[in-house]
């Protein structure tokens, strides 16, 4: 009778809430053994909001809400046999195919013997509940919501609310072995996934593989085994969580961001969201996924590990993660680099050292992440604050575990993230691909012009795809970043610069005065910049064009420019040979890869210590290369202007054609610089000391090129052979006929022991001009033309 009545009213419901069904079916809420339900054959769908719409097996209403039981689907082609709560988003409060939905020609079969079945189109069986031979009389679509299968007595055999998914519903309660759990959305890990789970004296909040779990203790002494979602709160008899009164039927879900939300329905079509059942025991930063792969998480905020070597997944939501611009391959292992990351930690300190295996030394940890080419990030702790002593806890963490990289709390925490140090493997191979192709124009100039034109096109689409191409930034947001332009790095004839930060990430931006060009102009060059993209370069990270500002935000690099370390006349601190070894490299690297890698050619053109800049590692970079003129290859070698810095300048500024080769002899004189620890021109020097060049000349020809090398360093003086034969190299490269210096890669080659040297065929590194007839005031003047706009430190 009183069900009679209860399903007239939901009847009645229905028509008021569904008006599109021409006749609203009423389902049973139980069935018997046996029966089978084949999706293709079942006629009757009931549509859910939106396109989902579901198959009814069984259904349970209730005054204020209603419940299926059947096949979900949200597209018509792949379903989930679910328990439905009509209204809620999404529906399913359990399934029992979660993630492996099924297609159109699976059925349920109930078995004559009991069992329940879940078979796909191809007869695989996908689920089953296992309840054969044990006397089941049939199966009960419960009102709160649990599927039950009971025997003769009307007892329980199996039950959908001793299988939960990701959700519980008012009155189930979660079991020690039970545990309700979600794939998180903010990973590309397929394989991760966030529990919430029934362990002894509490419930443990987990993820995977990221090993993090966090323990919520019952309010009570006495253990239970089972914690029960009731009215007012999570883990009765005992409380785990406190949670709002419930009004009406209350269901809490785990949700893909790893929260636990509360939600109530409010008559039959619309939950509401009541709590973050979390919330009070955990903060934004505590969750795993909070800022997705490799993103770090502070006060609520997340941010990438780096600007430079990281570009954020979505620039609008900084908590979708970051990429790294390069990948990292474990083929080009001996590229891999560890960049110091300022004051992180992995998740929270507790967790660190739970997580973490003692280790001697910070080098030895670093080393063990640099060997293993799964490992990402080290992170490391001396024991105590007495370093050095004992060692300390080392954590290694592969790319799939880096979910919650947090501020540390604590002192003495020092982290590093894999980087891979190299340039892009495929544009190289573009570069490649296009000189072989170049190589091949003599078979006919108008093939070779098509080629190079696919070439060209297939290159733009790859830098339209290169991620972390500069951003633009408001000048607001710079002047913000930059405390209104107070921290001065240098200034010099092109701008100054400034030290700021946006985010975790310290900036250098570099307002460029008088810059004449248009925005387009600017915009084209910055962004020619901006696809450099190289070790041995300073990366730039943006850039801001607005009215008359123009301004470019380069990496910040702690060592400085390179003029602070070898113009050393009382400095206590002299580089060792290696590292000055090391730096000369960087900058023939660099070089070579303006000169000679990249398709957009690029002559430096100031080539100089001022705009050498020094890593933390003492690795050189060159900066201001892409602000002189772009030189045309096709057209001419003509350069008009003069541009570079007196002191560096080649010969040829003298004459009309300025090449790359013009930065080979800058080079050469750098080198020469930071063999001998002195400045080029050095006025404060008795008159025939003044200019280097000129002294290296003589030295020279009269076979007395030690007296030249930095009396400061014994460590120079150690390695004597070795400074020589860069001392050669660099005298190959001041050859006063351009054509006669080697190539920046060919220098490259022989500073790293792949080629050897060809001795300097001329000790000439200055022009003669008494022959042409040019006036005779001395070499330093004779051919050193004065500073140009373009000369500035960085
Ligand atoms: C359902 O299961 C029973 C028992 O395993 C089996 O005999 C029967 O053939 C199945 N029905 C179908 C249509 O596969
Ligand atoms: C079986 O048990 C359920 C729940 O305990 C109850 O709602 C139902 O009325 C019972 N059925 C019979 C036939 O006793
Ligand atoms: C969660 O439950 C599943 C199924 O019972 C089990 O395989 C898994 O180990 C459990 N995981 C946790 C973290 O409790
Ligand atoms: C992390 O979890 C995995 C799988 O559960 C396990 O094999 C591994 O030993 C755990 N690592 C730590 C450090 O607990
Ligand atoms: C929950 O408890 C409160 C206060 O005891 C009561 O007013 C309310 O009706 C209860 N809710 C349900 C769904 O039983
Ligand atoms: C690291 O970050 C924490 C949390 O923001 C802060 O309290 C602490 O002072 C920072 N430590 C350093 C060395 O910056």
């Amino acid at each position: 009778m009183i069900m009679q009545n209860l399903n007239m009213l939901s009847s009645i419901v229905f028509l008021l809430v569904f008006p599109i069904l021409p006749m609203v079916v009423a389902y049973p809420s139980t069935a018997a053994p046996s029966n089978l339900w084949k999706i293709s054959s079942m006629q009757t769908r009931v549509a859910m909001s939106g396109n989902p719409s579901a198959l009814v097996i069984l259904e349970s209403v209730s005054t204020s809400y209603r419940l299926l039981f059947g096949f979900y689907t949200m597209d018509g082609n792949a379903f989930t046999l679910s328990v439905l709560l009509m209204g809620a988003q999404p529906p399913a409060i359990w399934s029992a195919n979660p993630g492996d939905p099924v297609s159109q020609d699976a059925m349920l079969n109930f078995t004559s013997d009991g069992n329940m079945l879940l078979s796909d189109g191809d007869g695989t069986v996908i689920w089953s509940t296992a309840t054969k031979s044990r006397s089941v009389a049939g199966l009960r679509l419960d009102v709160s919501g649990n599927l039950v299968l009971f025997d003769q007595k009307n007892s329980s055999v199996w039950q959908s609310f001793h299988h939960p998914t990701d959700t519980l519903v008012l009155g189930q309660s979660l079991c020690r072995g039970m545990n309700i759990s979600v794939k998180p959305s903010k990973t590309k890990w397929p394989s991760a996934r966030i529990y919430l789970s029934a362990e002894f004296g509490g419930l443990q909040y987990s993820s995977q593989p990221a090993n993090y779990s966090q323990s919520f203790t019952e309010v009570a002494s006495t253990k239970s085994d089972c914690y029960a979602f009731v009215n007012g709160s999570f883990g009765f008899p005992n409380q785990v969580f406190w949670l709002p009164q419930a009004r009406s039927l209350q269901y809490m879900r785990l949700e893909s961001d790893g929260h636990l939300r509360l939600y109530e329905m409010q008559g039959y079509s619309s939950p509401r969201l009541r709590f973050d059942v979390l919330s009070l025991a955990m903060k934004f930063c505590d969750y795993p996924f909070a800022c997705g792969d490799y993103g770090v998480c502070s006060d609520g905020q997340c941010s990438c590990p780096s600007l430079s070597y990281f570009r954020s997944n979505n620039e609008r939501h900084p908590d979708a993660g970051c990429t790294l611009l390069t990948t990292i391959s474990c083929n080009r292992a001996h590229y891999h680099q560890l960049l110091p990351l300022g004051n992180v930690s992995y998740f929270s300190d507790n967790m660190f050292r739970k997580l973490a295996i003692s280790s001697s030394s910070e080098e030895v940890c670093k080393q063990a992440c640099l060997i293993d080419c799964a490992c990402r990030v080290a992170i490391f702790q001396y024991y105590g604050s007495n370093h050095y002593s004992n060692g300390g806890n080392c954590l290694l963490l592969s790319e799939e575990k880096l979910i919650s990289l947090a501020e540390g709390s604590s002192d003495g925490l020092s982290a590093y993230i894999k980087i891979q140090g190299t340039r892009s493997i495929k544009k190289r191979i573009t570069a490649i691909v296009c000189s072989v192709i170049a190589g091949l124009s003599a078979l006919g100039i108008l093939f070779s012009a098509i080629i190079w034109k696919m070439c060209k096109k297939e290159e733009e689409q790859l830098f339209d795809s290169i991620p972390g191409t500069p951003k633009r930034f408001s000048f607001h947001e710079l002047k913000v970043a930059t405390s209104n332009f107070s921290v001065k790095l240098g200034s010099g004839g092109f701008g100054s610069v400034f030290k700021g930060k946006i985010g975790r990430e310290t900036i250098a931006v570099k307002r460029l005065e008088s810059v004449q060009q248009g925005t387009e102009e600017f915009l084209a060059e910055v962004m020619t910049i901006g696809r450099m993209h190289d070790h041995n370069l300073v990366r730039l990270i943006g850039f801001c064009a607005e009215k008359s500002h123009r301004l470019l935000v380069y990496e910040y690099l702690c060592n400085g420019s390179l003029d602070k370390w070898i113009f050393h006349a009382c400095s206590v601190f002299t580089l060792s040979w290696k590292t000055r070894r090391n730096i000369i490299i960087s900058i023939a690297r660099g070089l070579s890869y303006l000169h000679e890698e990249c398709k957009e050619k690029i002559a430096h053109l100031d080539i100089k210590p001022q705009n050498i800049l020094l890593d933390d590692r003492f690795i050189a970079k060159l900066s201001d290369f892409g602000l002189s003129k772009m030189i045309n290859w096709d057209q001419s070698k003509i350069m008009t202007r003069m541009r570079g810095t007196r002191g560096y300048l080649a010969p040829e500024w003298l004459g009309s054609k300025i090449t790359e080769k013009a930065d080979i002899y800058s080079f050469g004189i750098v080198v020469v610089e930071i063999l001998c620890g002195r400045e080029n021109l050095d006025e404060s020097l008795p008159e025939e000391s003044i200019h280097l060049i000129s002294l290296l000349e003589e030295k020279a020809r009269s076979g007395h090129l030690l007296d030249l090398v930095d009396s400061g360093s014994n460590d120079m003086q150690c390695h004597m052979e070795e400074v020589m034969e860069a001392m050669r190299l660099a005298m190959w490269c001041l050859q006063v006929d351009s054509s006669r210096r080697p190539l920046m890669s060919t220098v490259a080659k022989v500073l790293e022991g792949v080629t050897s040297l060809e001795a300097a065929p001329d000790y000439s590194f200055v022009p003669s001009f008494a022959s042409n007839g040019a006036s005779s005031a001395g070499p330093t003047s004779s051919y050193v033309p004065s500073e140009s706009h373009l000369s500035g430190p960085r």
